[in-house]
């Protein structure tokens, strides 16, 4: 018989986890054991941190659903996401980077036209996003579906809505043979992220702001392309340097300008004053 001790533990554990059938999941659990018990170590755990920490993870997972990712929140809020996001995506560096996907995306959106209303008369200030999508070489890349979503004049997304009849606030456009797209919807703002779960507890024992800046999400999934989520960030908006979920970046920080009423990017005319984002997707060919 083995006798456990607090100097052997790590190592027969470690052992153990190695039986993994999976060589990739023998490394990943392995890893795992070593960094938690040298945690544990690190800290002195006591018993009722120990349980406290059980206590946590239970409520997150209590108070998760289809709908309510608050694993992936604390991730998100841990920085691992981004960590994830950035080890997995190193993309030349003129083409858009990636950020994080966040816990609000919804399949199955509706397609729209170019310059289609994605807001569909919620309110808000009229907002433009147009510009093209192109590969590293200038060359426009048609047919590119381009999947969009964002909150509303609220910080709310369809996702934390119960039941919700149409699409609100999401559209898949597809860019045109010359490889522009021109989405319509209205301007986004910073908001909270969701607080009253376990992840909001533990910010709010913290300084750390609670606050994402205004953007929108677009996911672009392009055969023969790199995958690319993202987001587009206002100019000047609140939250930019103390982005909860730390998925800011300079490249996807976009001039918001107001525009008189008048002519539109779409080709139409806006009787009231509105906004225009002009953004190109650069996407690097899958190697
Ligand atoms: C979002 O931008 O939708 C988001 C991302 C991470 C955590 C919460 C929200
Ligand atoms: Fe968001």
């Amino acid at each position: 018989m083995q006798l456990v001790t607090e100097d052997n533990i790590t190592d027969l554990a470690v052992e153990r986890w190695a039986t993994a059938r999976d060589p990739r999941l023998a490394e990943l659990m392995t890893a795992l054991v070593r960094h938690l018990h040298d945690f544990a170590r690190e800290v002195r755990l006591t018993e009722a941190e120990w349980m406290a920490a059980m206590q946590w993870l239970t409520r997150t997972g209590q108070i998760s659903d289809d709908k309510r990712l608050e694993f992936v929140l604390a991730s998100d809020v841990l920085g691992l996401s981004m960590l994830v996001v950035q080890m997995n995506h190193r993309l030349d560096p003129a083409a858009t980077p990636a950020t994080v996907l966040g816990p609000f995306h919804i399949a199955g959106s509706p397609e729209l036209g170019f310059g289609g209303d994605m807001s569909d008369g919620l309110p808000g200030q009229p907002l433009f996003v147009h510009g093209t999508v192109r590969d590293l070489d200038g060359k426009p890349v048609p047919d590119a579906v381009l999947d969009v979503w964002q909150a509303d004049d609220e910080g709310v997304y369809e996702a934390q809505l119960g039941e919700v009849d149409e699409a609100r606030l999401r559209a898949k456009y597809t860019s045109r043979e010359d490889g522009t797209y021109c989405v319509r919807t209205i301007a986004p703002k910073g908001y909270t992220i969701p607080m009253d779960g376990p992840v909001g507890d533990l910010i709010g024992r913290t300084e750390i702001s609670h606050f994402r800046p205004a953007h929108i999400h677009f996911l672009l999934d392009v055969p023969g392309y790199e995958p690319l989520i993202t987001h587009l960030f206002q100019e000047g908006a609140d939250y930019l340097d103390s982005d909860v979920v730390f998925g800011t970046k300079q490249e996807l920080v976009v001039r918001f300008e107001h525009r008189p009423p008048g002519e539109t990017p779409d080709g139409g005319t806006s009787s009231e004053p509105w906004v225009e984002a002009r953004y190109d997707f650069v996407l690097q060919r899958r190697s």
